[in-house]
């Protein structure tokens, strides 16, 4: 196996986990990846735990701060919306896009999530770009055609320098929360693809550069065989990111693979 990227294992914790329970949550994380040293871990609280997430990493703490959302423009009248900045000021450095979460119940489409993927980078966030097909297009043949629009729109007008700084994560829609997860080979040829997808957009050390994470259904017992193959740079992870048992077994996991 040649030689990985960094493995970058990040909690998307969704609408779930109030500022109540945050704190406990992340003691629990936080004690068990004390001597986890050669694999990146990131939260993604919802808006109103954050402070208490940054609270309770304090100075010590060995893992980053994500956002699921912001609004792309520096203030004004977006009611109900938070800016990059009010999130940097959290102590945030990344930020989900994209995700299909996002694309199905708030019809964010490709023009819109470019924009927010260009203000991010703007805002010194790495956005995490989330690209993924859903069952009906893979049965019809077309989730490589997706996936490659996917990315095309979504890093339009995107530099060189700018791509290298950001993080893509593949979820196919149908192994989201559904317990059904790609299996490593359908994972690693998706990953492979985005991978050749991004040469042909930057060039070969950008392509080889970029994290491509995978989301959908990643646990404790199925981690391994994904993290194995060569282009799964970590995890997007919902559900088993919520309980610092599971979630840290996977960051074991990815931890042992780098030794
Ligand atoms: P699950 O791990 O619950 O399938 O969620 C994946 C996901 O959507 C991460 O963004």
């Amino acid at each position: 196996m040649a030689e990985h990227r960094k493995y970058l294992v990040a909690g998307n914790w969704k609408m779930n986990i109030s500022s109540s329970d945050v704190g406990r949550l992340i003691s629990e994380i936080n004690a068990k990846i004390a001597n986890i040293t050669k694999v990146d871990v990131l939260v993604c609280p919802p808006f109103t735990s954050i402070q208490a997430a940054k609270d309770a990493i304090g100075s010590i703490g060995n893992i980053s701060l994500g956002a699921q959302n912001f609004y792309p423009e520096k203030n004004g009248p977006y009611t109900g919306e938070v800016s990059a900045i009010m999130l940097r000021e959290l102590g945030v450095s990344y930020v989900i896009i994209g995700h299909s979460e996002r694309r199905i119940y708030f019809n964010e489409d490709d023009d819109f999530i470019n924009r927010k993927v260009r203000f991010a980078l703007g805002s010194s966030l790495i956005p995490i770009l989330c690209i993924g097909e859903t069952i009906e297009q893979r049965r019809d043949g077309k989730e490589f055609a997706i996936i490659q629009s996917q990315l095309k729109n979504g890093l339009k007008n995107i530099t060189v320098q700018e791509v290298e700084k950001l993080t893509i994560a593949y979820e196919p829609v149908w192994a989201i929360g559904t317990g059904e997860t790609a299996t490593p080979k359908t994972a690693q040829e998706m990953h492979a693809f985005i991978r050749s997808f991004l040469k042909e957009m930057f060039n070969a050390e950008t392509a080889n550069a970029v994290k491509i994470l995978y989301g959908g259904s990643m646990k404790s017992d199925n981690a391994e065989e994904l993290l194995k193959e060569d282009d799964i740079d970590g995890g997007l992870i919902g559900g088993a990111s919520l309980k610092a048992t599971s979630f840290c077994e996977i960051i074991e996991i990815a931890n042992l693979l780098s030794a």
